[in-house]
C-alpha cells in the first residue's frame, strides 16, 4: 500500500479506532496491520517507534566493520526488549572503546531502524556534555534541566531513546539525575518509563580492550574469540572505579543498572581501508586500491613497534581522503 492510500484513508481509521480502540489488533501483523497504520498516522500508541530489527542487523552487517561483539550485543540487547509490550526496566546499554573505533556510528546508524522519522523524530534525544553542558559551574542547572527533560519527554512518550555521548566528558553529577530512570521502579503518572532505551557511549575502558586485544593477537588468536567474559571486568574497572569519567560514584554498577555492556575492538589496517572504501564510494569515487592503500597507511598505528591496530580507529578517514586524490 502506497502513502497516497496511507493519506486518504487516515481520517477514516481516526473515526474508526476512535470508536473501536484497536485492542484485539495491537499484535496483528497481517497484511494490513492496522494498529501500526494508526501509530503512523496519528503519531500516537508508540509514537513512531517502528522497530525493524532486520533491517539494522542486516546495515550493520554491511557497513560496520570489526565490530562483531558489539553487534551480537547490540542486537541481543534490542531483540529482548524492542517486542516485550511491559520490560521490567529500561533497556541501558553502555558503548565502550578507543576513538574511531564506531561507538557514535553505531548510535546514529541505529536510530532509523527504531524510529520512523529516524534522527529527526521528536522521540530520539542525543546529548553530549560539549554541547549540551559545557560548563560546570552551571551544573546544577543543568541537572535541573536534564531531569525535566528526561522526565518530560517520557511522560510524552514512554518509547524514547535517549543516547548520552563522551560520557566520560560529562560532570558526573549529571548521572545521578538520570540514574532513577534506569531502574524498574519508575512508573509516574500511569506512565511507564520502563519502555525508553539508553545508551550510554564513552571511550572509557578503550586502553584496556585495546590492550587485550592485543594480547589475542600476540597469542595468534583470532579477535572473532574475544567474548564479553574477557573484557567485562576490566571495562567496569576503568570506566566506573575512575574519577574523572561521568560515571564515578553514581551506583549504576551497584544497582545493576546497565543491562549490556557493548565493547568496541580496535580496528586492524584491513578494517580502515574498508572506511576508506566506503569513505571514496560515498563521494561518487572509483575505490582505487592504490588510493585506499595510500590513506590507510598515512594514519597511526600502536604498538610503535608493530604497528597492528589503527590508533585513530576510522576517525580521521574522512577528512585524510580529499589529500590522496
Ligand atoms: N567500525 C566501524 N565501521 C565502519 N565505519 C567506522 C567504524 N568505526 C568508525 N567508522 C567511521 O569513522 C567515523 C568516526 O567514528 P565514530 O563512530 O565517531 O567513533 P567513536 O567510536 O569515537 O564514536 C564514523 O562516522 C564512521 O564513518
Ligand atoms: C525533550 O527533550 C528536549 C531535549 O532533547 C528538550 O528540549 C525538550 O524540552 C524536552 N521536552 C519535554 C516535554 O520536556
Ligand atoms: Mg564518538
Amino acid at each position: 500500500m502506497d502513502w497516497e492510500g496511507g493519506r486518504l484513508l487516515l481520517p477514516f481509521l481516526q473515526v474508526v479506532f476512535h470508536l473501536y480502540p484497536p485492542l484485539g489488533l495491537v499484535s496483528s501483523s497481517g497484511p494490513l496491520d492496522l494498529s501500526s497504520w494508526h501509530c503512523s498516522f496519528s503519531g500516537t500508541c508508540e509514537c513512531d517507534f517502528r522497530p525493524d530489527l532486520a533491517g539494522l542487523e542486516c546495515n550493520l552487517a554491511v557497513n560496520l566493520v570489526g565490530q562483531q561483539l558489539a553487534r551480537e550485543l547490540l542486537m541481543k540487547g534490542l531483540k529482548g526488549f524492542v517486542h516485550n509490550p511491559s520490560p521490567e526496566k529500561p533497556l541501558v546499554m553502555s558503548f565502550h572503546g578507543s576513538s574511531g573505533t564506531g561507538k557514535t556510528f553505531v548510535g546514529s546508524l541505529l536510530v532509523p531502524h527504531l524510529f520512523r522519522s529516524g534522527l529527526r523524530s521528536p522521540y530520539v534525544h542525543h546529548f553530549s556534555p560539549v554541547v549540551h553542558f559545557p560548563h560546570a559551574e552551571h551544573i546544577e542547572q543543568y541537572k535541573n534541566d536534564l531531569k525535566n527533560w528526561i522526565q518530560g519527554n517520557l511522560t510524552r512518550c514512554g518509547r524514547s531513546l535517549f543516547i548520552f555521548d563522551d560520557m566520560d566528558r560529562m560532570h558526573p553529577g549529571l548521572v545521578d539525575v538520570i540514574i532513577p530512570f534506569l531502574g524498574p521502579s519508575w512508573v509516574v503518572f500511569g506512565t511507564n518509563y520502563r519502555k525508553a532505551i539508553f545508551i550510554f557511549i564513552s571511550n572509557a575502558g578503550g586502553e584496556q580492550i585495546n590492550q587485550i586485544t592485543l594480547d589475542f593477537w600476540r597469542a595468534h588468536k583470532d579477535r572473532e574469540e574475544i567474548s564479553l567474559k574477557d573484557l567485562e571486568a576490566s571495562v567496569y574497572k576503568a570506566a566506573f572505579e575512575n574519577p574523572q569519567n561521568g560515571f564515578w560514584k553514581s551506583g549504576i554498577i551497584d544497582q545493576h543498572l546497565i543491562d549490556f555492556l557493548v565493547p568496541f575492538l580496535p580496528l586492524k589496517q584491513h578494517h580502515v581501508k574498508r572506511c576508506v572504501a566506503s569513505e571514496l564510494i560515498s563521494r561518487d569515487l572509483e575505490p582505487q586500491p592504490d588510493v585506499i592503500q595510500a590513506v590507510a597507511d598515512s594514519i597511526p598505528y600502536f604498538p610503535a613497534e608493530l604497528k597492528v591496530f589503527s590508533a585513530t580507529g576510522c576517525k580521521t578517514v574522512t577528512s585524510r581522503v580529499p589529500f590522496f586524490l
